[in-house]
Order: C-alpha cells, then structure tokens, then sequence
C-alpha cells in the first residue's frame, strides 16, 4: 500500500512532509507544465530559481546555449528570452538547451521542496507518465500544491488528483482527506477540464495578461509522456531515466 498526502499550499509544508518522502510540485497553470514541456521539446535542463534575479545572475554566468525565462504577473520580464507560457517552450526554441526559470509560484514551491527525497515536476499534461515512475519507488509520496500567490489553486489540486488517479491503476493507496478530495476534482472529460480550469482566479489572471490560449495547452491531459526529476542540490530538473 502506497501512503499518498496532498499539501494544499507550500505554507502548509511541515518537515514530515518532505524528508524521507518522494514530493511532486503542481503548478499546473502555468510553471510546471512549462518545465515539463520544455523537457519534452528537448531542453537539455530547467535550472528553477526562487528569484528573477537569481535566475538573471546564474544565467549570466553561464557560458553554455541557454534561454532565461519566466514571469512576473503572468508576464515576461523585458530583459528574458521567454515568459511563462508552455506553447514558447518549441523545440526549435529550446533544443539542447539550459533554461533558467523563475516564476511567481512554481518555482518556489519546487525550492520550498528541496529537501524531499526525491522532487518531480507534476502537471495534468504528464500526470500518467508521473504516477508510472512514482510506483516504481518504495517512498511514501506528497502532491504539494504550488497555490497562486498564497491562495488554493483548484488547477493544481486538480493536477495532484488525476496523478492519484493514475497511481490507483498500479495498486492500493492510503490517501489523506485533501487527497480523497483531489481525487474527486478531476473532471472526466476535455470539455469539463478546460471549463473547469476556466472558472480558476490562474485561469482569469492569464486571460486578462492576453495568454487564455496556454490554458488548453495546460488541460491536455496525458499529451506528453516525460517524467522530470530534480537534482536538488543544484535545482535542475532533467527527464528521469528509470
Ligand atoms: C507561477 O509560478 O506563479 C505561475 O506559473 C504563474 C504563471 O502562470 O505565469
């Protein structure tokens, strides 16, 4: 049996959440399906940072191809090559390149996680691919919720749900009541999905910047087959190789 726990808000996280644990970090509107969409379109690796300026000093730094991106209010700051929104993330765009990343919520909770035992960027658009490679570890797992700014984000809980939902097909879990409720937050099909990520405050924030278009690429559940694991102590996500 698989001890599976949903933690709502990355201000919720307590140390027995993380230690020992295998964490997933949901930002499902929009970091998270950005890191696993760059991934998939070859990126070489997603370099996530706290701040946009500790992103902007690392990039810098660094000699190699790479591409400095993120957001502040949904929005590209003026001096980085990408924004936020997954469709940017073209394999044209990001082959065989390092991405340095930092947004308002994501990238954070993915920091706030690092002392887990093993970090993974969660998203409807992977959540299969997610819950194949969490079963073939022995830890106990947490679906930690990267919320927007301070606030439940129903898109993520939605993300950590169709995740569970998927890992019940490999066998019996334990589910703590947020995960009982994610589990019955996952619309069944298309249409249901992108309405209700529709009704979301990440949803209405992302239409009011110009970019409700990156809210189906969000929705597509299952569209990419990666699974990105982080190296926490330098916080790089890479495709995971099992
Ligand atoms: C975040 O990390 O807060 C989000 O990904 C914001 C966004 O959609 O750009």
């Amino acid at each position: 049996m698989r001890d599976v726990s949903t933690v709502l808000l990355p201000a919720c996280l307590t140390p027995s959440d993380v230690h020992g644990r295998l964490v997933v970090v949901f930002d499902v509107l929009r970091a998270t399906t950005s890191i696993n969409t760059s991934l998939a379109n070859g990126a070489s690796e997603v370099r996530v940072f706290g701040s946009l300026d500790s992103a902007r000093v690392a990039a810098a730094a660094f000699e190699g191809d790479k591409i400095l991106a993120g957001e502040e209010r949904c929005i590209a700051p003026r001096d980085f090559d990408l924004g936020n929104s997954p469709c940017e993330f073209t394999v044209p765009r990001v082959h065989g390149r390092t991405i340095f990343f930092s947004t308002t919520n994501g990238t954070r909770a993915l920091v706030a996680a690092r002392a887990a035992q093993g970090l993974f960027a969660g998203s409807i658009v992977n959540a299969a691919a997610v819950a194949e490679a969490l079963w073939n570890w022995s830890y106990p797992i947490t679906l930690l919720c990267a919320g927007t700014n301070g606030k439940i984000a129903p898109e993520d809980v939605m993300g950590a749900g169709y995740v569970i939902s998927e890992l019940a097909k490999f066998g019996v879990l334990k589910l703590d009541e947020n995960s009982k409720a994610a589990l019955n937050q996952t619309p069944k099909t298309d249409t249901d999905r992108h309405n209700a990520l529709m009704q979301t405050d990440g949803a209405r924030n992302l239409t009011a910047a110009g970019l409700d278009r990156d809210i189906a690429s969000c929705a597509a559940l299952n569209s990419i087959n990666v699974f990105a694991a982080c190296d926490t102590q330098n916080m790089i996500l890479r495709i995971a190789r099992l």
